[in-house]
């Protein structure tokens, strides 16, 4: 699914109105009933709705909202702010129809007090869309910080008022902070950032009839990675195909005390299709190694394990879970490195040993992925003052140095050496643990040996892990839920692509 910038949605809403034909106010009506819909058939009428409307197009939103609720039933209040004179074109004409209806109150922002709310109250936020071009002062901001304490249900129309579609909240800015927000047509990409998202509670993004000649002809380097996508790139095994067909995975991790980390990474990998899969991993961890994932392969049972890391190249490589960060590990990776020019996937430890020594990066292998998580990236590359300014560090690192970053977080962010970003949207915080991370590169490295691109490897491996972690944590709750129970519903996953 593509994500727009907000100067795009402000084209498409004006392609729809040129193109279709569909006057303005019409597609601000299309709007207003996709909300009115939603929150029709998913609350009660007795329910009182309160909603705060802005001047531009999100008020009039706002406006032929309050009218469609109430004809269906729903004791409506409106508030503006009456010291501001003027209203867009579409917005005074909904706000003259919405006088008709005699049983609608229009009240100024300061008649407002918790007189008005009672526990089934749900408060509307139409004050800002995607035209927010500064940060929320005066009354408006006044009657956010008002709102935002009240414990009732709270809705935002289109956007949070106070998020900007595509960038960061200045410092101290005044948002309003919904339960959940209804995305008119496109997911905003700044929802997908950790900053932004505390304040869009469940997102849900309502069709409204954008045209799709323009949303297929309009390029953009941001997307939404959605089962369309992942089902394109999914390919399912040939009946008559054999082992020789699904690619050598070999993963190096483990030290003493972090064997798990290998188990975790081979079983991965081993779930989630390789053909051949061995490990390299240290003699402390041969035993156990060979009892938990006796269908993989142990390489090497030496004391200094990585000493006979050598270069296999019909092997795809998935290096560093647990790996340790010695001097001599470091020595033998770089060694390897030197003499590897095939993409690999690295993360962990590996990556931390590369960013001791900033020419390390030139090193890894073009089209290779690396999985850091913040800090791990922050080691690599430099710190970043948010989540925006370091996509735009990953972009341009992933150009600078020929490979794919995926940047774990809320939503794991895969940047292509072409400055594409894909988004996932599968996981929960049920990952927010140890072990997490090897499952992860177990199972990339796995489709990277299987031939999938480096790309579609990283794309397809990250949603495929977050989808594993979903139907995981329904069984077991976020808390209860282990790396090693995610592993066992790979399996679940790929049956879910069969179908
Ligand atoms: N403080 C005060 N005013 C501000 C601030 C601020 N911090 N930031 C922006 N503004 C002003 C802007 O200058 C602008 O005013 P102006 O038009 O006088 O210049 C206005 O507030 C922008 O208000 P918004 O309601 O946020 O933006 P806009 O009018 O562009 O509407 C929209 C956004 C279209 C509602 C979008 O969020 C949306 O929902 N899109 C889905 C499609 C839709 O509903 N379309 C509506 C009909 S079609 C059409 O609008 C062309």
């Amino acid at each position: 699914m593509k994500i727009f910038s907000a100067a795009q949605i402000k084209n498409g809403d004006l392609f729809t109105i040129k193109n279709e034909p569909i006057a303005s106010v019409h597609l601000m009506e299309k709007a207003a009933m996709a909300c009115t819909d939603f929150i029709h058939h998913k609350y009660l009428k007795t329910q009182n709705i309160l909603i705060f409307c802005g001047n531009g197009n999100n008020g009039g939103d706002g406006f032929a909202m309050a009218r469609l609720l109430y004809q269906k039933g729903f004791d409506v209040d409106v508030f503006i702010d009456k010291s501001k004179k003027g209203f867009s074109k579409d917005a005074e004409i909904n706000y003259h129809r919405l006088k008709e209806f005699l049983g609608i109150r229009i009240l100024d922002f300061t008649d407002f007090n918790e007189g008005f709310i009672n526990e089934d109250s749900i408060i509307v936020d139409a004050l800002f869309g995607t035209g927010l071009n500064r940060k929320i002062e005066g009354e408006i901001a006044k009657i956010i910080l008002k709102l935002n304490p009240i414990h009732v249900h709270k809705i935002a129309i289109d956007i949070p008022s106070g998020v900007f579609a595509d960038e960061n909240i200045p410092e101290n800015a005044v948002v309003f902070k919904a339960d959940e927000t209804l995305s008119l047509q496109f997911c905003k990409q700044s929802f997908l950032h950790p900053e932004i998202s505390e304040y869009c509670g469940k997102i849900h993004i309502l069709e409204i009839g954008i045209s799709k000649k323009y949303i297929e002809n309009t390029e953009t380097p941001h997307y939404i990675i959605d089962e369309e996508i992942v089902r394109k790139i999914y390919k399912k095994r040939k009946d008559t195909s054999h082992k020789g067909n699904y690619g050598k995975t070999c993963i190096v991790a483990g030290c003493f005390g972090k064997i798990g980390a290998a188990v975790l990474a081979t079983k991965s990998a081993l779930f989630s299709g390789s053909g051949l899969t061995y490990i390299l991993a240290p003699k402390c961890g041969y035993e156990i190694l060979q009892t938990t994932c006796p269908e993989a392969m142990y390489l090497y049972g030496g004391e200094d394990f990585i000493k006979n890391f050598t270069v296999e190249n019909d092997f795809t490589y998935g290096i560093g879970p647990g790996l340790g960060t010695d001097y001599e590990t470091e020595e033998k990776l770089m060694h390897f490195l030197k003499n590897y020019n095939e993409p690999l996937v690295l993360d962990a430890d590996a990556l931390n040993l590369i960013s001791k020594n900033s020419e390390n990066l030139n090193l890894i292998p073009k089209n290779s992925i690396i999985t850091p998580h913040p800090k791990e990236f922050s080691r690599l590359f430099g710190e970043s003052k948010d989540s925006f300014e370091r996509l735009e560090l990953a972009k341009s690192k992933a150009k600078e140095l020929g490979i794919y970053i995926v940047l774990k977080g809320h939503h794991t962010q895969i940047i292509t050496p072409e400055g594409n970003v894909f988004y996932n949207i599968t996981g929960n915080s049920g990952l927010a643990k140890g072990g997490s991370g090897d499952v992860l590169l177990g199972i990339i490295t796995s489709f990277l040996a299987q031939g999938y691109s480096p790309e579609n490897a990283a794309i397809f491996g990250v949603w495929l892990h977050g989808k594993a972690a979903d139907f995981t944590a329904e069984k077991h709750s976020k808390e209860a839920m282990l790396a090693s129970d995610v592993i066992q519903h790979i399996g679940e996953v790929f049956k879910y692509l069969q179908k």
